[in-house]
């Protein structure tokens, strides 16, 4: 969707993300499971991953994010009016994450809700925010990822519960007159096909089994899909803005793995040192890995004033999709 008849922009002012204070090697890893560094490394990049302590929550992890993003932006938690959690490990199966969250804040206007995509849920949830500003319909969003998928993997399945990780990442969105050139997200890019629900889900749930469930994955065929969904459609979101591939500073992906970060870099014709990595310390976060990605490129000087920056990803249902930014 092309984004210039609209009254309002919508501008990234902050961004934050937290990672719980336990990390876990690989070698820690293979202590219990049948693995190696060795094979983490070469079919995945994954060096470490961090996982939440007892007790602490998907919410814990998301407030932790958002104060740190409120921070970089100036912004008080009164001034804002929407709250979207983008996750697929809420803390309970209602009511939606996002609105512990505000109340954890001491948020008491506006709207809040969970939106649930999976890996791409920071995407998607990016997007829906931005649409809501963008007519005036809220002014300053906290639009996060926040995950523990520690609490959904199956220990005895190695070819998945390797792969991922916790934490939370989030970003201030705020509602600025629009002007040509001015920094703000310029366009953004949905999509899903549910034909592949059954590559990647939970096998559980309130309305199949009443638990919670185990992460599922036929890793192949995912893989087959990412690189050439998640290079479609950021060639698709420069091309709508009247941009090539050589005028992107960064392209902040989804991290699920190296080699389909360097497949996709591979496939656009980028220079793999434009690409945010991120996958080697944090693992698959799902939904937050995107905004960790972010954060971690903000903080360390290499996203600059007036860069643009495309933030992508791929998860279950399939659903992917991307947004297009001037810094
Ligand atoms: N340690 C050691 N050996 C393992 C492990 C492990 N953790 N897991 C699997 N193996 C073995 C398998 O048993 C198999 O052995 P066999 O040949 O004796 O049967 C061998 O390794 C190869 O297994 P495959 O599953 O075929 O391995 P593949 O090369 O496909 O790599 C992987 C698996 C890393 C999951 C890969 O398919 C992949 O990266 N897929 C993308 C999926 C992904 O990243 N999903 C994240 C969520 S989706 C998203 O975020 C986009």
């Amino acid at each position: 969707m092309t984004h210039s008849v609209t009254p309002f922009t919508s501008r990234i002012v902050g961004c934050g993300s937290y990672l719980p204070a336990r990390a876990v090697s690989n070698e820690e890893l293979a202590r219990t499971v049948d693995t190696s560094d060795d094979w983490i490394v070469e079919r995945s990049g994954i060096r470490q991953r961090y996982f939440a302590a007892e007790g602490e929550l998907t919410s814990d992890l998301a407030v932790a994010a958002a104060r740190r993003a409120l921070d970089m932006a100036g912004v008080a938690a009164d001034e804002v009016d929407l709250v979207v959690v983008a996750t697929a490990t809420p803390d309970n199966t209602f009511p939606a994450t996002a609105t512990k969250v505000q109340a954890k804040l001491g948020i008491t206007q506006g709207a809040a809700f969970d939106v649930q995509a999976v890996c791409t849920g920071f995407i998607y949830a990016l997007a829906v925010a931005d649409s809501f500003l963008r007519v005036g319909q809220h002014r300053c969003a906290l639009v996060i990822g926040a995950e523990t998928f520690s609490r959904i993997l199956d220990w005895t399945d190695r070819g998945t519960c390797v792969l991922f990780g916790d934490g939370a990442g989030a970003v201030v969105l705020r509602a600025e007159p629009s002007r040509p050139g001015a920094p703000g997200l310029l366009g953004s890019r949905l999509r899903a096909d549910g034909r592949h629900y059954d590559l990647l889900y939970v096998d559980g749930g309130p309305s199949s089994t009443g638990t919670a469930g185990a992460l599922r994955m036929q890793g192949r065929e995912v893989f087959r899909h990412a690189v050439a969904n998640l290079a479609s459609v950021v060639v698709e979101i420069l091309a709508e803005q009247g941009f090539a591939v050589a005028d992107l500073d960064w392209l902040v992906p989804h991290q699920a793995n190296l080699r389909i970060l360097a497949g996709t870099a591979k496939k656009l014709g980028l220079a793999p040192e434009k690409v945010v990595v991120t996958v080697d310390r944090h693992a698959n976060t799902s939904a937050a890995s995107v905004p960790l990605a972010l954060d971690t490129a903000v903080r360390d000087g290499r996203i600059r004033p007036g860069q643009l920056i495309l933030l992508e990803g791929m998860g279950g249902g399939l659903t992917w999709g991307g947004c297009l930014a001037r810094w």
